[in-house]
């Protein structure tokens, strides 16, 4: 492998040497480093019992029987392990994905991960992931595809970033973690996605030019953004039990993330004591044995054919011949089985797990249909309980960001005039699923967008679409409702049809991402900014709701005629409700951005790779993603360069206002602190004990100064001493909250920060690091609104 690597390295060097990059030392990123063998499952963590259990089953098993564990087969779900019968075991069902069981009917559609995200609501993010595995369980779906912290946003055009929660790795690693303890509290396997640097959906697997195998993007990122980055939300994810991680399509280093030892062996289940097993993405292998040694423990979809990608396995009967011809050792084999069955029985999915539901094949869009009989179906069910739509209103509601209100636009209260503009505001027009809509171009012109497209969609068993939702709240209140919907008419027509003008404009714009593909603008589609001149021309009261996958550009935020502005993501099957509650003040808009919008597109760095020359070359190591911006994404890179924005990261307004003071910093360690955590503390799932550990705690006082109750998120910043080096950021998210206020109520917040928290990824040492020098602590309503500040030292 080595060699091969050098030989990369040399046909690289001319396309490094064209990014003009002086200090990217490519041949630094021409290999990742091996890690051998791959590190045998321990149970820690609480998983002992289900570990003995699991060794028992295996002692049991036949060499097909094991192979047939870790290798998928055809049937009715997005991913199949066939069931044992001689040992009565029922086989596991896998299905997409983060929003909603997308393969299901009469199942919910949840708020997209960025709405849950933009909540910063721990409990309704926990809620959210209990639901969500309460529907995969009801259906008979042992694993649920979720959820992701994997692309992470390090480019806002991104077609998946809209999945994961938030570009922040501290913000994304408590919805990770709040998501998979729910999921596994309705006990659902989670399945943690995309590991890791799945940053683009360009190249992100490998093309044909000309007959040659051009092979998938490679993510060349340094260890110590990958520390404090990438790894960081994964290594929530571990701490919380994920059963699952899912290695990604993309490369690392040059070596794909499927038989990357150094990211699955070394990182994730060295470092970080992962237990459960690791999944190949659909299609993501690209070898057997190799893989298998690097730290690949499933095969997904398997046996089964799926588009150009696979065909056959590099699992299944080759395995059982690699073990057969001494290739593989068995004990590897048995590692792998015992990684997949220790969940399972920690979940008790051994029990009285409902079977599948028998519809579920014939929705199966990898035309898997004919061997859907192999696990035993059950019935039709409902697998929308109890609250689940109310949970989904309230959360579609509080992931809604409320970014400008001048002359108290909102709350609305009894308008008298109302009008809805704009096509994001009715029903879809193309039907409810919009799984098939692996396009970037080809969404519906007219109709709601509640989630986005591919794997992370969902089938909608309804909708209430903004206009429905408005229509009812009007007749309520007597409110004249006129709406244009037609976009190409608004903009060639302007309000002509309307009379008189309304006192109260809603424009709707929608913003499209997919799987599979990279956005192409970031401004709102169907000639947004044109929809926004011809309504403001008249009405100068246009209240404009933005449904998005994230970063929207809003070259119209200024126009004074625009007195509100709302970003509301993409909220799921309430969608109209939970506008509706904003605008009319049932519910005080408490989200924040869970990401940074630029003044324009062209203010981000770019962060993605893709050209014509690369689309038409036939080196197969063409694709290259040079991190070489490290740990400058998002709100990072705009502070580190002093750039200003539309709206910053964190930032969200209220109806009410809140003040805050009276930081105070509480040390919890008595003896001073080592700089790095003992190599003798345990390794537990997460890292290292102590790196979990409580060492100080921030306070301050938050009071609600305004006329209504509301809720608002107080979030602590740290700012790393000069000493800790070039790359560090000027400030990260360390801490937040979320806070209910009754008018003229105050509460006191406390930040408990951990070992992790206040060390930085020292790259010689291998260890996390607590720096010597004081630490910068702010606390404010943004990260760039920080109202009180102090300082640390452990
Ligand atoms: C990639 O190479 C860099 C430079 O050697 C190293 O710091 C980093 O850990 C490597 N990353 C992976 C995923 O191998
Ligand atoms: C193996 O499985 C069979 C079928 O369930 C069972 O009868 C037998 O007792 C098992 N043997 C062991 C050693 O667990
Ligand atoms: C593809 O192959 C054809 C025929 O061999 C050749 O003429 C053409 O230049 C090749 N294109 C590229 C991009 O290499
Ligand atoms: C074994 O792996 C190869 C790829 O190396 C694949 O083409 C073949 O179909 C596999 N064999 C089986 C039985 O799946
Ligand atoms: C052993 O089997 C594997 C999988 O079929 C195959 O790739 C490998 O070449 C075989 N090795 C020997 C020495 O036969
Ligand atoms: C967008 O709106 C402008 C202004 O009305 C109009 O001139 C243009 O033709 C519209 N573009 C499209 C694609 O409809
Ligand atoms: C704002 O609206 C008024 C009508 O109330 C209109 O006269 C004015 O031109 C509009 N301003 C802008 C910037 O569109
Ligand atoms: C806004 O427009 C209305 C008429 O639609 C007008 O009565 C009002 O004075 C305008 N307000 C401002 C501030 O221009
Ligand atoms: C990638 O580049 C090609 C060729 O220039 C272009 O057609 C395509 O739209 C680009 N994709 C993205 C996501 O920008
Ligand atoms: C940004 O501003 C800070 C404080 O004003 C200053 O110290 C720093 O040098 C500036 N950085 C850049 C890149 O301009």
């Amino acid at each position: 492998m080595a060699s091969i690597n050098k030989l990369w390295c040399l046909s690289l060097l001319g396309f490094f040497v064209a990014l003009g990059n002086a200090e990217w030392d490519s041949s630094l990123y021409a290999s990742s480093d091996s890690f051998y063998p791959s590190p045998k499952i321990s149970g820690s963590g609480g998983w002992e019992e289900s570990l003995s259990k699991a060794q028992t089953w295996v002692s049991n098993l036949t060499l097909a029987e094991k192979v047939g564990l870790v290798t998928g087969s055809s049937g009715p779900c997005a991913g199949n392990i066939a069931p044992i019968e001689r040992i009565g075991f029922g086989g596991l069902c896998l299905q997409d994905g983060p929003a909603a069981i997308r393969q299901a009917l009469y199942a919910s559609v949840f708020p997209a991960g960025i709405a849950a995200g933009a909540s910063w609501d721990r409990g309704l993010i926990n809620a959210r992931g209990r639901y969500l595995g309460e529907e995969f369980r009801a259906k008979g779906s042992h694993i649920a595809l979720a959820p992701v912290a994997g692309p992470l946003g390090r480019s806002p055009f991104g077609g998946r970033n809209w999945e994961g929660f938030a570009t922040d790795p501290y913000l994304s690693g408590v919805a990770m973690e709040e998501t998979v303890l729910g999921l596994q509290a309705a006990g659902v396997q989670a399945t943690s996605k995309h590991y890791i640097g799945n940053e683009q959906e360009t190249q992100r697997n490998p093309t044909t030019v000309n007959g040659t195998t051009i092979k998938s993007i490679s993510s060349n990122i340094d260890d110590r953004t990958l520390h404090e980055l990438y790894l960081w939300p994964f290594a929530n994810a571990v701490r919380a039990g994920s059963a699952s991680i899912m290695c990604s399509y993309n490369r690392l280093n040059q070596t794909y993330g499927c038989e990357n030892s150094h990211t699955l062996n070394n990182l994730l289940k060295t470092e970080l004591g992962f237990q459960g097993y690791v999944m190949s993405d659909w299609g993501a292998t690209h070898s057997g044995v190799a893989a298998i040694e690097a730290g690949q423990d499933m095969d997904m979809p398997g046996t089964i054919s799926f588009g150009d990608l696979s065909s056959g396995s590099f699992f299944g009967a080759n395995i059982t011949s690699a073990v057969n011809n001494r290739t593989l050792d068995v004990a590897r084999l048995d590692d792998m089985v015992l990684r997949i069955l220790t969940p399972y029985f920690h979940l008790h999915q051994d029990e009285n797990f409902p079977p599948v539901d028998e519809t579920t094949g014939s929705l199966n869009f990898f035309g898997a249909r004919e061997a859907d009989k192999i696990f035993k179906q059950g019935p039709l069910v409902d697998a929308r309980g109890e609250g689940h739509a109310d949970l989904i209103r309230e959360l579609g509601a509080a992931g809604t960001v409320l970014l400008k209100n001048e002359n108290n636009a909102l709350p609305l209260s009894s308008p008298k005039n109302l009008a809805i503009f704009g096509n994001d505001a009715s029903d879809a027009s193309q039907g409810l699923y919009y799984f098939a809509l692996f396009d970037a171009f080809s969404f519906p012109e007219f109709g709601t967008f509640a989630v986005g497209g591919g794997s992370g969609a969902g089938r909608f068993s309804y909708i209430v679409s903004p206009l429905e939702a408005l229509k009812a709240q009007g007749q309520a209140d007597s409110t004249l409702v006129q709406y244009i919907l037609d976009n190409k008419y608004i903009t060639k027509a302007g309000l002509e049809s309307l009379a008189p003008v309304p006192d109260t404009c809603l424009v709707f714009l929608k913003s499209w991402a997919t799987e599979g593909f990279d956005r192409l603008s970031l401004i709102a589609e169907s000639n947004s900014t044109a929809v926004v001149a011809a309504v403001t021309s008249v009405c100068n009261n246009t209240i404009v709701v933005v449904h998005g996958p994230g970063p929207v550009i809003m070259p119209w935020a200024d126009n004074p005629n625009v007195t509100a502005i709302l970003a509301a993501h993409y909220p799921g099957e309430q969608t109209g409700n939970s506008i509706v509650d904003v605008l009319y003040g049932k519910t005080n808009p408490s989200g924040h951005l869970p990401y940074t919008i630029a003044k324009n597109a062209d203010d981000y760095a770019y962060n993605l790779v893709n050209s014509s020359a690369l689309l038409a070359s036939t080196d197969p190591n063409a694709w290259q993603a040079d991190f070489t911006e490290g740990q400058l994404t998002d709100y990072r890179e705009f502070d580190a360069f002093n750039k200003s924005v539309a709206y910053e990261f964190g930032f969200g307004l209220s109806y009410t206002s809140f003040s805050l003071a009276d930081l105070a910093v509480t040390y919890t360690f008595t003896s001073p602190l080592a700089r790095t955590p003992s190599p003798a503390t345990p390794i537990v799932p997460g890292g290292n004990a102590e790196l979990w550990d409580v060492i100080a705690s921030v306070s301050v006082t938050v009071a609600n100064t305004g006329s209504v109750g509301g809720q608002t998120v107080p979030q602590l910043y740290i700012s790393m001493p000069a000493s800790v080096g070039a790359g560090t950021p000027v400030r990260v998210l360390r801490g937040f909250d979320k806070v209910m206020l009754e008018v003229g109520e105050s509460k006191t917040v406390e930040f408990e920060l951990m070992r992790r928290d206040l060390s930085y990824w020292d790259v010689v040492a291998q260890q996390w690091t607590l720096p010597s020098e004081s630490i910068g602590v702010s606390v404010g309503f943004s990260s760039r609104d920080l109202v009180v500040s102090g300082s640390l030292t452990v």
